[in-house]
């Protein structure tokens, strides 16, 4: 008889296409068996009554990352992929993030670097491309997507990092030639810059009044813009964090065109609101992030999306700032909201906070919480089916579940660098005992057992997951390819 090294028993397997009662088979980091019984492994995690799913892909996370105001965020890899871990994430996806006058090459090498020495769970990169000049794009990008990096995000807003409409034009072209995923970050900068300055001229300074100077009309604007260029070039477009009711209406009316676009939307825009940024003095600073939160129609517009696949995955945009002068407060004890540093972490709590929303509260099923947080974040970044899944032959990334246990989240439950928790005080039922990495467990009853440096780069070559429908617009096809 054969022993698998290890066998989570009796469990409730979670897929997302179904919820069924099964023993799961681990040898060699890989899942070998799913079957009713299966004889005693080498080592055994008794999951009787506990929810078995796979390990969260979060694919949208800022770690150790320098913002181009040169502020470093928060966490390192280190303490970045520790919370994640406890959180039941066991693959993540940052960024590489060039700045004006970088090479992108040089960039992607120094988080490497970082990756390898810190990080706990497996990642890949997203390239972020400030400066998308030729030499860029024609002589280091085709390398890089040969290394496995084949996904880009691009900014249509923020100073120092946006793109106009040429070079974000240039980027589609470049992406589609080397079968990368493009993802934006869309939002018109017009519209932000205009209505900042207007408030600021009026006195009107405190965090609160960051959610009007990102004009829910700047999304919408942006996102059409975005999609327009995409399609315009054929190219498989992600728009990223998607916050408004407008901005879901307006990716549906696309892919009801046939145009290759994803949303996403976030923890946060599903679970907390721009009421949390009313607060006295500075404390409001702690919910500031960009786009802004919004308000319980956006919520309820957005979790609608998700249902009838508008959106198609949730992610945490983990983007933390220490409320001091190391993070929010860089530029002094009371800035206004212009000069705040934007994020929030989200990368130990979406899974639960989620889990607690969707399963235990009724907003969606188990299996849809495992095809948002897990597998489509896998499928659209070309790492399916290693990842995201419970299949045979997909790498063995499981959560088990202790869904009755109830916690009150506080800082002091959170194990990232931020220094606080924008969801203190909330009180939510399901946590994860034990997460399993490639077959090791590295989170046993809510206690870390891994070392940092143990998460594995996940090359993704271009081309397979990021393929264009073919329509291209009848102007460019004249270009040729
Ligand atoms: O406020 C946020 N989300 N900061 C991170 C940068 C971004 O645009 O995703
Ligand atoms: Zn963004
Ligand atoms: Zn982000």
């Amino acid at each position: 008889m054969v022993h698998c090294d290890l066998v989570i028993k009796g469990g409730l397997v979670a897929t997302e296409t179904g919820v069924f009662e099964a023993d799961i088979g681990i040898t060699n980091e890989t899942i070998v068996a799913i079957a009713s019984e299966l004889p005693m492994g080498r080592n055994e995690i008794d999951a009787r009554g506990r929810i078995v799913t796979p390990g969260g892909v979060d694919s949208h996370c800022h770690i150790e990352q320098l913002a181009a105001s040169g502020l470093m965020n928060a966490d390192t890899f280190e303490s970045a992929t520790r919370s994640a871990a406890l959180g039941g994430t066991t693959t993540v996806i940052p960024f590489a993030a060039q700045h004006v006058g970088m090479s992108l090459k040089a960039v992607v090498e120094d988080y490497h670097e970082r990756a390898a020495k810190g990080a706990i769970v497996d990642y890949a990169f997203h390239m972020i491309l400030a400066d998308p000049r030729p030499e860029i794009l024609k002589d280091e990008l085709p390398a890089l997507v040969e290394a496995g990096h084949s996904s880009l995000k691009v900014f249509l807003t923020y100073d120092r990092l946006r793109v106009e409409d040429e070079q974000f034009l240039d980027v589609l072209w470049a992406a589609r030639e080397h079968g990368c995923m493009v993802c934006v970050h869309a939002e018109n900068h017009g519209m932000i810059s205009w209505m900042g300055k207007k408030l600021i001229e009026k006195g009107l300074t405190s965090p609160k009044y960051h959610v009007p100077s990102h004009p829910r009309l700047a999304e919408a604007e942006a996102i059409n813009r975005a999609i327009a260029m995409a399609a315009f070039i054929d190219q498989p477009l992600m728009i990223f964090h998607v916050s408004t009711a407008e901005g879901a209406a307006t990716i549906r009316r696309w892919q009801g065109q046939g145009v290759k676009v994803y949303g996403e939307t976030c923890t946060q825009y599903l679970t907390l609101t721009s009421a949390d940024l009313d607060k006295p003095g500075i404390e409001g600073a702690m919910w500031i992030c960009s786009p802004p939160l919004r308000d319980p129609a956006d919520q309820e517009a957005l979790w609608q999306a998700l249902a009838n696949g508008t959106l198609t995955t949730i992610s945490s945009d983990h983007a933390p700032y220490r409320m001091d002068e190391t993070g929010k407060l860089a530029k002094g004890p009371n800035p206004t909201f212009k000069e705040t540093a934007n994020g929030l972490a989200g990368l130990e709590l979406r899974l639960p906070v989620l889990f607690d929303a969707m399963v235990k509260k009724g907003r969606a099923g188990l299996a849809d919480f495992v095809r948002l947080t897990a597998t489509e974040p896998a499928r659209i970044y070309g790492l399916a089916p290693k990842k995201g899944t419970i299949a045979i032959g997909s790498d063995a990334d499981l959560v088990i579940w202790d869904a009755e246990r109830r916690t009150k989240i506080t800082h002091e439950t959170t194990h990232d660098d931020s220094g606080y928790t924008a969801y203190a005080g909330r009180e939510i039922e399901g946590w994860p005992s034990h997460v399993v990495r490639r077959g090791q467990i590295i989170v046993r009853d809510g206690g870390l057992e891994a070392t940092p440096g143990s998460g594995r780069f996940l090359p993704r070559p271009g081309g397979s997951y990021a393929l264009p429908t073919g329509n291209r617009t009848p102007e460019v096809a004249l270009l040729g390819d």
